[in-house]
C-alpha cells in the first residue's frame, strides 16, 4: 500500500516563534491517519525534531549537498540533516532549479547523497507556464524525472512531487483532469522503470495553490497521494485541513 503524505514546505519562512504552529498541529493531529511531514528552514531543523520527539510529525530539510563534507560553504550534507533529527529531505524544487541553476544530474546526486544517509528523497518536477501551453507537459517531466530519479530509489527512499511552477504560490490550479493526467503518466514512468512493485509503491504528491478548500477533490483523483504544500502549511489551521483531508480520502 503506498503511504499517503501531507507535507509541508515552509520555504524561506519562520522562525523559533513559528514552532508554535507545530504544537497547534501535534494537538490537531495526535493520532494521523497519514504521513505528516514538515520541511522548515534549516536553521529551524534541529529544533523542530526536538521539540516533536517521538511525536507523529516527520521533519525534513529543504534541500541538501551531494558531497557528505567539504568546503561548501553555507550549504547542508544530508547527513548533517539526519543528525538534526530529520527523516526527509526535498531535493529539486523548482525554487531551487531557477535560483541555483540545479541540472537534473545536480538533483539526482543530491537524491542519491539523501537516500545513502538514510533520508527519503522528495523529488520535485513540474512544467512551465509556457512550456505547458507549447504542449510540452509531459516531455519535460519525463525528462526531469529520467534525469533526477537515482537508479537506487525505492518505495521507502522516495516521494516523487509534481509541482507544475505555475500553480506554485498563485492561487492557480490545474483542472483535475490535468492533475490526472501527469499522476497517471509519473505512475506510468515509475513502473516502467522500477518495475511493478517498487513503481506502483512510491507516492506521488501534487503541489502547487493546495488549500483547505481544495484539498478534498485533489486527493480523490487517482495516483495522488497527497499533497508538497507551501503557503499553506505556515498556519496550524490551514495544514491542518488538508492533512484532515487526506486522512479521509
Ligand atoms: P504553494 O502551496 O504556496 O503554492 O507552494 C507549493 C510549493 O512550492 C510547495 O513546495
Amino acid at each position: 500500500m503506498r503511504k499517503k503524505l501531507a507535507a509541508g514546505n515552509w520555504k524561506m519562512n519562520g522562525t523559533t516563534a513559528s514552532l508554535a504552529e507545530v504544537d497547534a498541529l501535534l494537538a490537531a493531529h495526535p493520532a494521523p491517519k497519514c504521513e505528516i511531514l514538515l520541511c522548515p528552514p534549516a536553521t529551524l531543523v534541529s529544533a523542530m525534531a526536538a521539540r516533536i520527539g517521538e511525536g507523529p510529525i516527520h521533519t525534513g530539510g529543504q534541500d541538501c549537498h551531494a558531497e557528505p563534507s567539504g568546503a561548501h560553504t553555507g550549504d547542508i550534507a544530508a547527513g548533517m540533516l539526519v543528525d538534526a533529527g530529520a527523516s526527509h529531505v526535498i531535493v529539486g524544487h523548482s525554487e531551487r532549479r531557477q535560483d541555483h541553476h540545479e541540472t537534473d544530474a545536480d538533483i539526482r546526486a543530491k537524491a542519491s547523497a539523501a537516500t545513502d544517509a538514510g533520508l527519503v528523497a522528495v523529488i520535485c518536477c513540474g512544467e512551465s507556464d509556457d512550456q505547458r501551453v507549447a504542449g510540452q507537459t509531459l516531455d519535460v517531466i519525463g525528462t526531469q524525472l529520467a534525469g533526477s530519479i537515482p537508479d537506487t530509489a525505492t518505495a521507502t527512499n522516495t516521494v516523487v512531487a509534481y509541482e507544475p511552477i505555475w500553480a506554485i504560490g498563485t492561487g492557480k490550479v490545474p483542472t483535475l483532469e490535468q492533475i490526472g493526467e501527469v499522476h497517471d503518466f509519473i505512475r506510468k514512468i515509475l513502473i516502467e522503470r522500477f518495475g511493478a512493485e517498487t513503481g506502483d509503491n512510491i507516492s506521488i504528491l501534487y503541489g502547487g495553490s493546495v488549500k483547505p478548500g481544495n484539498a478534498a477533490e485533489i486527493f480523490d483523483v487517482a495516483n495522488v497521494d497527497g499533497a508538497l504544500v507551501g503557503g499553506a502549511s505556515l498556519k496550524a489551521a490551514d495544514f491542518s485541513g488538508i492533512i484532515s483531508a487526506l486522512e479521509t480520502a
